[in-house]
C-alpha cells in the first residue's frame, strides 16, 4: 500500500518506490508536516525538539507548555489569522468580519484510483498506480472546511495536490487567496530553479541561491505567461544534472499564478503556490465549494537530470489526454513565416507541392484565413472562411492538399476578438472591459468574456463547426495577448474578483468539449509562442508552439529550459528560414535542423526560396527524423550542457532499454586554436558496448588539416567509458555547427 496510517501516532504516510512523504497530528489536534524526501519508514518526529522562540506565539492550549507554535511548526497547508506569520496560502474573511482560519483535523479518507478537480484539468490514473488521501479540516470560528487531497503516484514517484474549500458555516466566506499547496521543508540550504522570460525568449532557466525573506514567481497576466512558468525547483546547493537532492512543484493551471518561497528567521524553507491573488477574489455562499487548482510534486535524490524525466513521463502519461501523446507526429510545414498575411490559396497549394516530395506529411495554414483578416487589426471571432482569398472555401483547399497526400491544419484563436469584427459589433459586451474606460490593447485586440458561459458556447459552436464541416487534421491554437481591464458584465460587483479564475474554466470547458469531440485531430498549444506553456494546457495539446522565436542559438536555451519540466515531444519547433526573422541571425542549415529535432519537427519557410541543396537538407532532415522521432520523444532526456555555462549546448536521447542513444552537440561559439568538444555521455548500459552509427557534421565549413575524429563512425566503446571518462570530438570550424552522433548497443 502506497498509503500508509499509524493510528497510534496518528501519523500518515504517503510512499512511492523512492521517496516518502509524512504528515501527523500534533498535540492540539492540527495537521502537521513532517517529512517529504528519499524513501523512509518510522515515524519523523525526531525532527521536531520542542523549541520556544522569542515572538512566535503558542497554541491557546498550550500558552503554559510553550514548545509548539504556529509560527515555526511545518504546515501542510496554513490557517491565516492564526500566529503563524510566514508567507501563507489562504486570506478569506466572513460576513461577520472574521478574518482568517484555524483549521483542525476533523477525518481524513483512503480512496484507490485519483482524484478529479472539477472544472480543471488534472492527472489522471494510467495505469492503476494511484490512490488518494483526502485530509478533512474545520475552522470553528466561520465554518469554513478545507480538504487536503494527495494522489500518490507509487510507480512514478509522484504526489498530487489539490485543496477544496466548503463553506459549511452560515455567514459567506470571502476568499481572496486560495492557493493549492504548501511544502515546508526544516532544514538545507536550497537554491530556487525557476523558468523566466519575455515573448520570443521563454522559460530561461535561472538559479539562485535562497537568502532568507520572502522570492515571488508568478504572473497576473490571466495566462500562465512568457514570463514567469508556474515550474519552480528548489535542490540542494551542490545539485547537478545527475546528482543531488531537488523538490519540483509544478501547476496544472494555464492562468495567473503564484509561488512564494521564503526562507524564515530559523532557515525553514516554505513553498506556497496556486492561482495567482491579484484581482482575484470569491465568494463562498453557506454550502458553496471552492477547488484549486494540482500540483504535481516530486523529489529525488539524483539530480535535476532525474527529476526531469520524472516530470516527462508523467505529464506524457497521466495528464496528457490526447491519443498523440505517444504517437509519431506529422512533420509540418506552416505558412506563417512563409507569407505572414499575404497569402492566397495558390500560395498555400504551392507551399505544400513543394514541401510534399520533401517528405512533408502535413501543410498547416495559419492566420489569416477568415473574415476580412489581412493584418492583425480586423475579424478575430469571425469563424468563416475569407472566399476572396480562397476561392470555393476551405473545402476545395483542403481538397487540394489532401490530394497531394499531404494532411491540413489549420491556425485559430478563440478566445479572442477584434475591435473590428461582426462578433464584436454583434456583442459588444462580450469583450472584457472596464466600462467608461479605454481599454488596454495587446495586439489591437480584446479578449472574450469566457467567465460567460453562453460566449463559451458560442465559439464551441464555431469551432463545432468549422471541425465538422471541414476535414482538418491539426489545430493550431492560439491566444495572443494577456487579460487587463477585467470586467464582466455578467457578474455582479461583488463577484468582480471572480472573472479570470472564470475565465479559465471557461477556456477549460471549451477546451474539453472541442478536444473529446474531435479526439482524431491533433491540437497544437500556442500563445505568441509559448505564452502558456504549462501543464493545464498539456492536458489537451500534446505539442505546444514553444516559442515565436524560430533562431536555432536562441531556442537552445529556450527548448533546454522547457525541458526542465516538460517533455521533448511537447516542444513545437520549426526550422525556419535565415536570416532569422527574429534576430537577423543566420545559423547553417543543418544545425536548425538539429535543433528543431529536439521537439515535434516542422518547417516554417517559403520553399520556393529554397535552393536546390536547401531542398536537398530537407529530405535528409526529415528522413532523419522520422528514423528517430520515438527515440527523441519517447526515449529518456539527458541534458548534457547548458549553452548558458559554455560555448556549446548537448542533449541526448537514450530509448528506455538503453538500446540507442542519439547525442546533439550545437557550437554558437567558435574560438581560435580551441580545445575539443568534451562530453559525458549519460543513461547508457555502463557494461554494453555502444557502436558510432552515424556521425554527422553540420555548418562546419571546413576541417584543420591534422585533426581527425575521436570517435569514428564503427567505433565501439563501453557504455562506461562513454560515460564515466567521456568523449572528445574534434574542433569544428564556421559560424553556428553542430552535430548529431547516433549510437547503438550491439
Ligand atoms: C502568434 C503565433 C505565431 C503565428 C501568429 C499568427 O504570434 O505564435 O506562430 O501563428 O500568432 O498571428
Amino acid at each position: 500500500m502506497s498509503i500508509e496510517l499509524d493510528a497510534q501516532r496518528h501519523a500518515l504516510t504517503l510512499h512511492t518506490v523512492r521517496t516518502s512523504y509524512q504528515m501527523d497530528l500534533d498535540t492540539y489536534g492540527r495537521i502537521r508536516h513532517l517529512y517529504y524526501g528519499r524513501r523512509t519508514g518510522g515515524h519523523m518526529a525526531q525532527l521536531y525538539p520542542m523549541m520556544d522562540h522569542g515572538f512566535s506565539p503558542d497554541y491557546y492550549a498550550g500558552r503554559k507548555s510553550r514548545g509548539l507554535s504556529p509560527d515555526t511548526s511545518l504546515a501542510e497547508y496554513t490557517g491565516a489569522n492564526t500566529g503563524d506569520f510566514r508567507v501563507g496560502c489562504l486570506r478569506c474573511t466572513n460576513a461577520d468580519g472574521i478574518s482568517g482560519a484555524d483549521f483542525v483535523y476533523t477525518g481524513h479518507e483512503i480512496l484507490s484510483g485519483a482524484y478529479d478537480v472539477p472544472g480543471m484539468p488534472c492527472a489522471h490514473d494510467q495505469d492503476g498506480d494511484c490512490q488518494t488521501s483526502i485530509v478533512r479540516l474545520k475552522d470553528a470560528a466561520t465554518g469554513l472546511e478545507l480538504h487536503l487531497i494527495y494522489g500518490v503516484y507509487e510507480r512514478d514517484d509522484i504526489i498530487t495536490r489539490s485543496a477544496k474549500f466548503v463553506n459549511a458555516g452560515s455567514a459567506d466566506i470571502t476568499l481572496t487567496r486560495a492557493l493549492s499547496v504548501c511544502l515546508d521543508i526544516p532544514f538545507g540550504d536550497w537554491e530556487l530553479l525557476h523558468f523566466h522570460g519575455r515573448h520570443e525568449m521563454e522559460r530561461n532557466a535561472e538559479r539562485m541561491p535562497l537568502m532568507h525573506g520572502i522570492h515571488t514567481i508568478s504572473s497576473n497576466r490571466g495566462a500562465s505567461s512568457h514570463h514567469h512558468n508556474p515550474f519552480v525547483v528548489l535542490c540542494d546547493r551542490s545539485a547537478t544534472e545527475d546528482q543531488g537532492e531537488c523538490y519540483g512543484a509544478m501547476l496544472v493551471y494555464s492562468g495567473s499564478h503564484r509561488t512564494d518561497i521564503e526562507r524564515d528567521f530559523l532557515g525553514q524553507t516554505r513553498v506556497v503556490m496556486g492561482i495567482g491573488d491579484e484581482m482575484f477574489s470569491w465568494q463562498l455562499s453557506p454550502g458553496e465549494s471552492f477547488d484549486t487548482p494540482q500540483v504535481i510534486l516530486a523529489y529525488t535524490h539524483e539530480g535535476i537530470g532525474a527529476l526531469s524525466r520524472r516530470y516527462h513521463s508523467f505529464l506524457r502519461k497521466n495528464i496528457m489526454r490526447s491519443k498523440f501523446a505517444f504517437a509519431p507526429r506529422p512533420v509540418l510545414i506552416n505558412n506563417w513565416e512563409a507569407t505572414y498575411f499575404n497569402f492566397d490559396a495558390d500560395k498555400i497549394v504551392s507551399i505544400a507541392r513543394q514541401a510534399a516530395p520533401l517528405g512533408i506529411d502535413m501543410l498547416v495554414l495559419d492566420d489569416g484565413w477568415f473574415g476580412l483578416r489581412n493584418d492583425d487589426d480586423h475579424a478575430l471571432g469571425d469563424w468563416f472562411v475569407n472566399t476572396d482569398k480562397l476561392p470555393g472555401g476551405l473545402d476545395k483547399l483542403i481538397a487540394r492538399v489532401h490530394d497531394m497526400g499531404m494532411k491540413f491544419g489549420i491556425w485559430v484563436e478563440p478566445e479572442m476578438v477584434s475591435e473590428d469584427s461582426d462578433l464584436c459589433r454583434a456583442h459588444p459586451d462580450w469583450a472584457i472591459r472596464v466600462p467608461g474606460r479605454d481599454p488596454a490593447m495587446g495586439r489591437n485586440q480584446l479578449v472574450l468574456d469566457f467567465s460567460r458561459p453562453e460566449v463559451v458556447s458560442h465559439i464551441a459552436d464555431c469551432l463545432t463547426r468549422l471541425l465538422s464541416e471541414n476535414e482538418i487534421d491539426y489545430v493550431k491554437w492560439d491566444m495572443n495577448r494577456n487579460i487587463s481591464d477585467v470586467f464582466s458584465h455578467a457578474l455582479p460587483p461583488e463577484r468582480q474578483g471572480e472573472v479570470l479564475h472564470r475565465y479559465m474554466l471557461g477556456v477549460y470547458d471549451l477546451l474539453e468539449r472541442v478536444t473529446s469531440a474531435f479526439p482524431d485531430v491533433l491540437f497544437e498549444g500556442c500563445a505568441g509562442g509559448g505564452g502558456r506553456f504549462d501543464a493545464g494546457m498539456l492536458a489537451y495539446f500534446p505539442q505546444i508552439w514553444c516559442s515565436d522565436d524560430t533562431d536555432a542559438v536562441e531556442r537552445l536555451s529556450i527548448q533546454l529550459g522547457t525541458s526542465v519540466g516538460y517533455p521533448v515531444s511537447a516542444m513545437g519547433s520549426h526550422v525556419s528560414a535565415c536570416p532569422n526573422h527574429q534576430t537577423g541571425r543566420t545559423v547553417p542549415f543543418g544545425t536548425r535542423g538539429v535543433v528543431a529535432m529536439c521537439g515535434a519537427f516542422g518547417y516554417e519557410l517559403d520553399p520556393a526560396k529554397l535552393t536546390d541543396g536547401e531542398k536537398d537538407e530537407i529530405r535528409g532532415q526529415v528522413a532523419r527524423y522520422k528514423r528517430w522521432q520515438s527515440l527523441i520523444h519517447d526515449g529518456l532526456f539527458y541534458r548534457l550542457r547548458m549553452p548558458e555555462n559554455s560555448d556549446y549546448a548537448a542533449w541526448m536521447s537514450v530509448r528506455e532499454d538503453r538500446s540507442e542513444a542519439l547525442v546533439s552537440v550545437v557550437q554558437p561559439h567558435v574560438h581560435g586554436n580551441t580545445p575539443p568538444i568534451f562530453l559525458k555521455l549519460a543513461g547508457l548500459d555502463p557494461d554494453a558496448l555502444y557502436r558510432v552509427e552515424s556521425f554527422d557534421v553540420f555548418g562546419c565549413t571546413r576541417t584543420a588539416p591534422f585533426d581527425r575524429s575521436g570517435v569514428p563512425v564503427g567505433s565501439a566503446y563501453a557504455g562506461s567509458q562513454l560515460m564515466y571518462a567521456g568523449i572528445a570530438m574534434q574542433r569544428l570550424f564556421g559560424d553556428c555547427p553542430s552535430i548529431q552522433m547516433h549510437l547503438v548497443r550491439i
